[in-house]
């Protein structure tokens, strides 16, 4: 099943996702939430962090694990992942520390890494409501196109799009780590329910060939057409290309 909400903008698409976030959290206060980077999200941590601030949300019970993170950047690299997380949302809120995992870029051992991280989704009986962007070429955590389905975290080689969309965050490109560790598609389609959040004219095509398109691993998001529970929240330009295609859109 899938529930397309369509919002006019960023921010108040930014508010409807922190609500559906807040509302898991609120039904269940210790629950898993799989969480994203990337710009798309920023919106919805800093809409958690006022609910926080107003005394409407606590995550003091609340389970985090994170999608992805480049291999070679520690904690405090600016831009690795566990840096943006916790300047971004973990720093402003009242999570336990030991309760937010990221893969840890720094491992001497990529595959020991993954093989941990998975025992680590096992042991918090999975992710309960998993928070998603679309890359360009249709990539969700760092599941680059034309790879398979079937694994769970790994270790990728960045795609040259994926680099080149990354590099104005570097001093140059050079800087640009060419892999991750992400959560594999299995996963991510092993969430309970996944929130989809897309912003801006740029995803409107993406969007439609995720999900109105054929699905395949040339487009990974598209895989999502599969899952049985999937909330799409859009602003009007994301979604523009996908109400053509004759999908139903609420409000
Ligand atoms: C990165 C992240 C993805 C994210 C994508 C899109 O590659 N690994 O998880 O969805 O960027 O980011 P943005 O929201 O900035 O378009």
């Amino acid at each position: 099943m899938m529930r397309i909400y369509e919002l006019p903008d960023y921010d108040s698409m930014s508010r409807r996702a922190a609500n559906i976030i807040s509302a898991h959290v609120l039904l269940r206060p210790s629950c898993t939430l799989g969480l994203a980077t990337g710009s798309t999200p920023l919106g919805i941590y800093r809409q958690l962090i006022r609910q926080y601030e107003a005394g409407d949300l606590s995550l003091e019970e609340t389970r985090c694990v994170n999608l992805d993170e480049y291999l070679g950047l520690g904690p405090t690299h600016p831009q690795s992942y566990r840096y943006f997380m916790q300047k971004n949302f973990f720093d402003h809120i009242n999570i336990n520390p030991e309760n937010t995992h990221v893969p840890d870029g720094l491992c001497p051992d990529a595959d020991a890494e993954c093989a941990r991280y998975n025992q680590v989704i096992k042991s918090l009986g999975g992710v309960d409501l998993q928070l998603l962007g679309l890359g360009h070429n249709g990539h969700i955590g760092f599941n680059e196109p034309g790879r398979s389905f079937e694994l769970g975290t790994h270790l990728v080689d960045l795609s040259e799009s994926t680099i080149n969309a990354n590099t104005r965050f570097f001093k140059s490109s050079a800087q640009v780590p060419h892999q991750a560790l992400t959560m594999g598609i299995k996963n991510i389609m092993e969430a309970k329910q996944i929130l989809v959040v897309v912003s801006g004219a740029d995803k409107a095509d993406i969007v439609r060939r995720a999900f109105a398109g054929p699905v395949s691993p040339d487009v990974p998001c598209s895989i999502l057409q599969m899952h049985r529970d999937v909330i799409l929240v859009g602003d009007t330009a994301a979604l523009s290309e996908l109400r053509k295609a004759n999908v139903s859109i609420g409000s």
